[in-house]
């Protein structure tokens, strides 16, 4: 693995190494205090081309701990595409930065900057895909649902269902099906046809994917995962995506209709409350929402460890 353009940069047993490594350093800094200075002297150029809280705060804080530092460059200085081209930005912060993390509207701007970059090139977000949100994804369900650390088949996740509900075709479903794909889930989707993952893409799922537009289809979830009906980028189509997708809000109601009462609830944040989901979820116990944001600190310090530290990943 050279860059983080997507999760189906990885491989199995790449993703499973990264998770054991963010566990170590987790496990390090939380029960013993101690920090790991592997990027000391090392900087990562953060390229936002759209807002952001926890991918922002979460690479800086993750460099910061790490020994390194982080630089913010926002929309207007950069104009990825705009004011200057992928690749030559690409280029340019090839002599400055030891790795690049890009949140951009066109995945093509991610493939540019992976081809032209000298330093590894980490995806922040676009239109099409979120694997850094995947990464944590996974990590939270390992926590919560893994077998044993110690045990080689770790985390054990084969055979959990995951659903996920509303906007099936965003960058956030297609990574988290990505990503459940490499750990063996069962996915599913329960969104209105027009908001079906494209054929394409899941042709390009090695697996299984059952998609249905019927509610029904969250009866078997252990995980019921969410995330917003009007993605940035989307705000002309606002109140058309509302009233489509308004019957999928993750509510009181939709849980019922899970089988499973430990089942859990996921949304990648920022979330829009009384839209895709209900205060009451939202801040109910099946909620997992906060600790899943607090991992993407956790498994994105793995990732800038070995991208940009050369730490090897762990094996069983
Ligand atoms: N989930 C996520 O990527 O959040 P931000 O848009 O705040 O970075
Ligand atoms: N699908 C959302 C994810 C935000 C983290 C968006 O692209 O706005």
């Amino acid at each position: 693995m050279r860059h983080f353009g997507d999760i189906c940069n990885l491989t199995r047993f790449e993703m499973i190494g990264l998770l054991r490594l963010t566990r170590f350093l987790q496990r390090d800094r939380e029960v013993r205090g101690q920090n790991h200075p592997i990027l000391q002297g090392k900087h990562l150029a953060m390229v936002f081309m759209k807002p952001s809280l926890r991918t922002r705060v979460s690479f800086e804080t993750g460099m910061l701990q790490l020994g390194g530092h982080a630089s913010y460059l926002s929309p207007t200085e950069v104009g990825l595409g705009d004011r200057e081209t992928a690749p030559d930005v690409a280029r340019v912060l090839s002599g400055y930065a030891d790795g690049i993390m890009a949140r951009v509207f066109d995945h093509r701007h991610i493939l540019d900057l992976m081809e032209h970059a000298q330093v590894p090139v980490i995806n922040g977000l676009s239109m099409a895909t979120h694997p850094c949100q995947a990464l944590a994804d996974m990590y939270t369900l390992a926590q919560e649902f893994g077998s044993h650390w110690a045990s080689p088949n770790w985390p054990g996740l084969q055979g959990l269902k995951i659903v996920y509900v509303g906007d099936g075709d965003s960058n956030v479903c297609h990574s988290l099906l990505e990503a459940g794909q490499l750990l063996d889930l069962e996915l599913r989707i329960v969104a209105p046809e027009a908001y079906q993952p494209q054929a394409d893409f899941l042709d390009r799922i090695d697996a299984e994917v059952q998609v249905t537009a019927d509610l029904e289809g969250v009866a078997e979830a252990d995980v019921v995962y969410t995330d917003v009906f009007v993605s940035m980028g989307q705000e002309a189509d606002r109140s058309r995506r509302l009233q489509d997708l308004a019957a999928y809000q993750v509510d009181a109601q939709l849980l019922q209709r899970t089988r499973n009462p430990k089942a859990i609830v996921m949304h990648c944040l920022p979330a829009h409350r009384g839209e895709e989901i209900s205060d009451e979820v939202m801040d109910g116990p099946h909620s997992r929402v906060f600790p899943q944001a607090h991992n993407r600190l956790h498994t994105q310090k793995a990732l800038l460890a070995h991208l940009l530290g050369g730490e090897p990943l762990p094996t069983p």
